[in-house]
């Protein structure tokens, strides 16, 4: 996720708007950031490494002539925050620039094809693919904005660009699967990836369609859409959104929206680069050895990733706390070792004292992380970046959905890799994959509603108890540190509630059964549900919409919109779900904020 930033106002120097939108869109990305703009036919760009504030006191970013221009603030995906990789990103000539939002997922084919015909690359970005089409359309005799839509037809992922050229008099911006909003003012025309950026200059907005091509000229604009195959007329609206609001994209917090965002980044998941995600099934395939180190919901990812290794791959990738792990297994590793390091900032101290320990003894580290440029990835011989974006809210949720989507499909790979599983089987699970965004956006918007009328009814429960079997243990185990770390409820998480727990919790107390149909103990698990009511407790059940029988023994159920045959190993994606929202709407009903828990702070090791 990164901010891009465009606007072509009338007798106004653009720079300093475009820094301004940029600051107000740092919340997106803040590795690295940059402005161009178009003057007199000359372009011109200043773009530098850190968040914003410090490349402009290095650059003067606001110091640019000319009344068009876009801007930029990166969180990177396909190369590591450098000067280089910053955008905006030009062509050979250096004539056009372009800023972008997503992630190319042909780049490398389109790169290897414009390198064939002359073109040279100055970064390692997917973007920079994007201004060098254009410019070989150019050179086949197309115009600017026929060239526009020529690359943009041949471009394949998620996108949200905006570009300028020295020959036009204007600007053109394109929107596919990835965020773009018009700004539409008295004396300008802004595009941005958030309202946020424009805010302080219009209200009034056009959300762009997938497909939209906009052609920005004074006073006017047109869009084609290359869907449609034709041009297209878009409605405006008023907002009457604050700031505030407008930055959490209309959510009451940070933590609410990045629930929201779960099925893009899932998407984004999709989108990885295969090679490197292959490297890494490999090396774990080939090792003696295998661990995986993690702290938290990271580590919860791990358990589950975990239990999925050992279903599909028929590997064992132990999973260890990170701060467990040099006093308890440091002395065995050595170069037969293989250990999986999973950080969403890369940065988590514990993390990085286990890696860097099995470093110096020989093993080899791999990484999974939200960062790139952060410690892990240094360290790291193979890394995979995540894709969600920055994640604002202390509590971990997107990261957490993400994680677990990378690690199931290392796992199919790891299990085709072996030949532990069939064709057909692995051509389902991709499949299962593929569907899972939608899958987890119909179970938020199925569950949301139920969820916040049990917040209401259980605010003042005193205790809770997070039960689930197998890889849901998992899911039981995040449930309840959502829970704890963000309404204060102590909680307990495990896989099977016997009486001797139930005895310490009473009537003030929950306990929350995870109980998919895939579930082997399942009937257990409803047993254990039903003994829990008979002694008091408040039992909530999580299941799929068919599951009538689960109504009888609780006083609650949450019922997911999930095929009732998803494969057990899938299920801790949704059922999270309702767990996060649990968690985010009893934070809010008990008065604290959610967004910023006491004593927390992003990337500070809980457990
Ligand atoms: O950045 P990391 O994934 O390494 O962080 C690990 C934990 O600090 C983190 O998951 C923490 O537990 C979250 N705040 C939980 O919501």
């Amino acid at each position: 996720m990164c901010g891009i930033f465009g606007c072509f106002v009338k007798n106004r120097a653009v720079a300093p708007l475009i820094l301004a939108g940029l600051k107000r869109l740092e919340y997106r990305g803040y590795d690295s950031c940059g402005v161009a703009t178009v003057y007199e036919g000359v372009l011109y760009i200043k773009k530098g490494v850190g968040e914003i504030d410090k490349v402009h006191a290095e650059l003067h970013l606001d110091d640019l002539p000319g009344e068009i221009g876009i801007g930029h603030t990166r969180w990177a995906t396909h190369g590591a925050p450098t000067k280089e990789n910053a955008h905006p990103h030009v062509d050979c000539e250096g004539k056009i620039a372009v800023v972008h939002n997503g992630i190319i997922e042909n780049f490398l084919e389109l790169k290897r094809e414009l390198e064939a015909k002359g073109h040279v690359f100055r970064s390692k970005t997917d973007t920079e693919v994007v201004p060098h089409l254009i410019e070989e359309f150019m050179k086949e005799g197309f115009s600017f904005k026929e060239a526009v839509i020529k690359a943009v037809k041949r471009l394949r992922g998620s996108f949200a660009l905006a570009i300028i050229y020295t020959g036009f008099e204007g600007m053109v911006c394109v929107k596919m699967e990835s965020p773009l909003v018009l700004g539409v003012g008295d004396d300008g025309i802004y595009v941005a990836s958030d309202i946020p950026a424009f805010l302080p200059y219009t209200n009034i907005i056009i959300q762009l369609e997938d497909g939209d091509v906009v052609f920005i000229e004074l006073e006017n604009f047109t869009i084609y859409n290359i869907i449609k195959g034709r041009e297209v007329k878009r409605r405006s609206r008023v907002i009457d959104w604050t700031p505030d609001m407008a930055e959490k994209g209309g959510y009451a917090h940070f933590m609410l929206k990045e629930i929201h965002e779960q099925p893009k980044c899932l998407k984004n998941t999709l989108r990885l680069e295969m090679r490197y995600l292959t490297k890494m099934a490999d090396l774990l395939c080939s090792a003696d050895e295998a661990f995986m180190i993690a702290c938290g919901t990271s580590y919860h990812a791990c358990l589950a990733g975990s239990y999925i290794m050992a279903k599909l791959a028929k590997k064992a990738v132990h999973p260890v706390v990170a701060s467990e792990f040099i006093e308890n297994y440091g002395k065995l590793v050595d170069h037969r070792f293989v250990l999986l390091a999973v950080s969403q900032s890369g940065e988590t101290a514990d993390t990085l004292k286990a890696a860097e320990y099995g470093l110096r003894r020989g093993a080899t580290i791999l990484g999974i992380t939200n960062v790139l440029g952060s410690k892990l990835t240094r360290i790291a011989r193979v890394y995979v970046c995540q894709q969600s974006g920055p994640e604002i809210g202390v509590a971990a949720t997107k990261t957490y959905t993400a994680q677990l989507s990378v690690l199931t499909q290392l796992s199919i790979l790891m299990a085709e890799r072996r030949g532990k599983i069939g064709h057909r089987e692995s051509e389902e699970l991709w499949e299962w994959m593929h569907t899972m965004p939608n899958i987890v956006g119909s179970v938020i918007k199925a569950t949301e509603r139920d969820v916040i009328k049990i917040a209401d009814k259980y605010v003042n429960v005193k205790k809770s108890a997070f039960i689930g079997s197998g890889i849901n243990l998992a899911t039981a185990l995040e449930g309840r540190l959502k829970l704890l770390e963000i309404a204060y409820i102590p909680s307990i998480a495990m896989s099977g509630l016997k009486e001797s727990t139930v005895s310490c919790l009473n009537g003030d107390s929950m306990a929350v059964f995870i109980c998919p149909f895939s579930d082997p103990e399942r009937e257990r698990l409803l047993d254990e549900a039903c003994m829990a009511r008979d002694h008091g407790l408040n039992v909530i059940i999580l299941t799929e919409e068919e599951a009538d029988e689960a109504e009888e023994v609780a006083d609650e159920t949450i019922k997911l919109p999930i095929p009732p045959d998803m494969p057990k190993v899938l299920t801790p994606l949704p059922f999270i779900i309702p767990l996060q929202l649990f968690a985010y709407y009893m934070s809010v009903k008990r008065g604290l904020n959610p967004d910023k828990p006491r004593n927390l702070a992003k990337s500070v090791t809980v457990e």
